[in-house]
C-alpha cells in the first residue's frame, strides 16, 4: 500500500509526473470529472484547517467521488480516548483513501501502519506537510517555468513551520538552489534539518535576520506565519509574531519577477496592500493546492488497485 507521509516518499520523477497531471487537469477538467466515481475520501482532521481540508474535499468532488470525515478532534471518538490506530483501522473500512492531520509528529506514519487504505499526511505537528509542498512546487513551476536555478528566501517561523521543513527537503533535490533563511534566532530551522539536508547534502545556505538585506536577490520569497499553537509560552509568541511584515516599501528593491508565496493562513506578515501586486502568488497557490491534490488522489488510488 502506497502512502504519502514525508515529501521524500516521492521521487523527483514522480513529482514531475504529478505536476504534469495537475497541469493537464487544469487544462482539461472535464476529462477527469468522473475519474473517482464510486470512491470515497475520508478527511480526518484532529487539528484546524481551512485550505487543506476543503481543497482535499473539493478535489475529490471534482473527480466525481464522495467525501466523509471530521474537522476537529472534539467531534471524533478521540475525545473518548480512542487511539489514532483504532480510528484509522475503522475508517479504512469505510473509505478508499484517507487524508489525516494531527498535532502529534508521526501520527500519520503510525496510521499508515494500521490502515487498509492509502494515508496522506495533511500535516503532522511541526514536522511535515507533503501536500502543501506539492502545492508549493506546482506554484513555483507554473510561475517560474523551472524548479532549478532559483534563489529562495524562507521567512518567518522556520522552527515550527512544517510547510518550510517539507519544502526545504523537497527543493534540496533540484540543482542550483540557493537557500536563504530569514528568521530571528529563536525561530531558526531545527538542528536535524540543518544536519540532514544541508550538511549531509553538502548544500550551502545563508542565514540572515532581515528581509531588506536579501530582497534584491530573491526569485521566490516564502513567507510564513509564526505558529502560535506550537509555542510553550504566549509571551514569546507575542514578542516574535510581528518580526516580519512584508509591505510595498520592502518590495521596492525586489526583482520584477519575484514570486511571493505563503501557505496561508496569513496573520500580519504580509500587508494586504501587497495582494494586488502581480508578484503576490499566494491566492493562486491556494487554488493550485486543489489541482495537485486531485493528481495525488488519482495516483494513490491507481497504485492501490495493483
Ligand atoms: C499551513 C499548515 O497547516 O501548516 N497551512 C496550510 O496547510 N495551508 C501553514 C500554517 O498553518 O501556518
Amino acid at each position: 500500500m502506497r502512502h504519502l507521509i514525508d515529501p521524500m516518499d516521492l521521487s523527483v520523477e514522480e513529482i514531475d509526473e504529478l505536476l504534469d497531471l495537475a497541469d493537464d487537469i487544469i487544462a482539461n477538467p472535464d476529462k477527469y470529472a468522473h475519474a473517482c466515481e464510486g470512491k470515497k475520501l475520508a478527511t480526518l482532521f484532529f487539528e484546524p484547517s481551512t485550505r487543506t481540508r476543503l481543497s482535499f474535499e473539493a478535489a475529490m468532488m471534482e473527480l466525481g467521488g464522495n467525501v466523509l470525515g471530521f474537522s476537529s478532534a472534539d467531534s471524533s471518538s478521540a475525545t473518548k480516548g480512542e487511539s489514532v490506530a483504532d480510528t484509522v483501522k475503522v475508517v479504512s473500512c469505510y473509505a478508499d483513501i484517507i487524508a489525516m492531520r494531527h498535532p502529534k509528529e508521526g501520527a500519520p506514519c503510525l496510521a499508515a501502519m494500521k490502515s487498509d487504505a492509502p494515508i496522506i499526511n495533511a500535516g503532522d505537528g511541526g514536522h511535515n506537510h507533503p501536500t502543501q509542498t506539492l502545492t508549493d512546487i506546482l506554484t513555483i513551476r507554473r510561475e517560474k517555468g523551472r524548479l532549478n536555478d532559483l534563489t529562495i528566501g524562507f521567512c518567518g517561523d522556520l522552527k515550527f513551520g512544517r510547510t518550510v521543513h517539507s519544502l526545504i527537503k523537497a527543493m534540496s533535490r533540484y540543482s542550483n538552489i540557493h537557500f536563504i533563511m530569514i528568521s530571528p534566532e529563536e525561530l531558526e530551522i531545527p538542528e536535524y534539518l540543518r544536519q540532514e539536508v544541508f550538511e549531509q547534502g553538502g548544500i550551502e545556505y545563508e542565514q540572515v535576520r532581515t528581509i531588506d538585506e536579501v530582497i534584491d536577490k530573491l526569485d521566490i520569497l516564502y513567507m510564513t506565519r509564526v505558529q502560535r499553537e506550537r509555542f510553550f509560552n504566549e509571551a514569546d509568541y507575542i514578542r516574535l509574531k510581528d518580526t516580519y511584515i512584508l509591505d510595498m516599501k520592502k518590495l521596492k528593491c525586489a526583482k520584477k519577477d519575484l514570486s511571493i508565496l505563503h501557505p496561508l493562513p496569513r496573520v500580519n506578515e504580509i500587508s494586504v496592500e501587497v495582494d494586488d501586486d502581480p508578484r503576490a502568488c499566494y491566492f493562486r497557490q491556494a487554488l493550485y493546492g486543489k489541482y495537485i491534490r486531485m493528481a495525488l488522489i488519482l495516483k494513490l488510488l491507481e497504485e492501490a488497485k495493483v
